[in-house]
């Protein structure tokens, strides 16, 4: 039985600092590289085994030698990687992160991400069914992160939707989400094409929860989150840091919200947890290295 299983996307990270974004046509020195571990989903299976959930990772890496960067640097974290594929005919998921002084830009390439297909989906169902609380993003195939909803749905496994990158889909699946965390934009996006008359933020958020009995919570970058509570739209603050990458933050938040959520953990506390811990996460270079763990973020809560 595991607290949280993710299934979603395993990528190597090309981490380039640079001073500001390259012109079309220009040739642009930057500052330095780094080749770290990566994807929203393992981001997010990282961060809720950091806080000590009992994590499954699921999903696919390449036969390269980015594919065994992958897996080695995941085995020094605790949590189960036996059931993801090593696919033998394409690379590696690959992110390429152009780190600006105050932001960044980022280009995806899913490679064996894409290749996440109904066979696997199939012998790692048992594994879905088993968990407490199945968290998935859209870095791998929808259909597969559809079909993976349904079954979770079927056997009450509890299902966190982060979507993103955004797809307009995400509003057929609204009956088989049970939390969802977009950011500002992405539900900006999500509820313009859902609602014929979408209205402010707050209503939005209001309308969808009530409607499908969802827990809806926007993430909003510096300035924490947006979350409702018996009825009402909240608003939780981050905590002040010196801020080195927000590259994986929102990464951090999903897994440490579900990790807590799979330890029935109260709803606020869980949020604070998870708001706190993204927040931390953003002192450090790359999207896993400021990861913390409970101990870090109790001491940062006041
Ligand atoms: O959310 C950050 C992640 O998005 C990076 O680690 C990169 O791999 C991309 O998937
Ligand atoms: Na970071």
């Amino acid at each position: 039985m595991y607290d949280v299983t993710v299934l979603g996307s395993i990528n190597i990270d090309t981490l380039m600092s640079v001073d500001r974004a390259p012109r079309i046509g220009e040739t642009l020195v930057g500052n330095d590289v780094d080749y770290m571990l990566g994807g929203k989903g393992c981001n997010q299976a990282v961060a809720a085994s950091r806080v000590g959930a009992n994590v499954c990772m699921l999903g696919a890496v390449g036969a390269d030698s980015f594919g065994e960067k992958a897996l080695s640097y995941l085995s020094k974290e605790s949590l189960d990687i036996t059931q993801v594929k090593k696919d033998s005919v394409i690379f590696t998921g690959i992110a390429t992160i152009l780190k600006y002084p105050q932001d960044n830009s980022i280009i995806v390439i899913p490679g064996a991400n894409s290749l996440v297909d109904e066979a696997y989906l199939e012998s790692v169902e048992e594994t879905i069914r088993c968990s407490k609380v199945l968290l998935l993003q859209h870095e791998i195939p929808l259909k597969i992160v559809e079909k993976s909803l349904k079954i979770a749905k079927k056997n009450k496994v509890m299902t966190i939707l982060n979507p993103a990158p955004f797809s307009t889909v995400v509003s057929k699946w609204f009956d088989l989400i049970d939390v969802i965390t977009p950011n500002e934009i992405e539900f900006m996006e999500l509820c313009h094409s859902y609602f014929e008359n979408p209205g402010t933020m707050e209503e939005n958020m209001l309308r969808l929860s009530e409607k499908f009995r969802m827990k809806v919570i926007v993430t909003l970058g510096s300035k924490g989150i947006a979350y409702v509570l018996d009825g009402v739209v909240n608003y939780m603050e981050n905590i002040k840091v010196t801020v080195q990458d927000t590259t994986g933050a929102g990464d951090t938040f999903n897994g440490i919200l579900a990790a807590q959520l799979a330890d029935d953990e109260d709803y606020t506390a869980a949020l604070r947890l998870a708001n706190v811990g993204a927040s931390i996460s953003t002192e450090k270079f790359g999207a896993q290295t400021g990861m913390p763990n409970v101990e870090e973020i109790l001491s940062r809560l006041v």
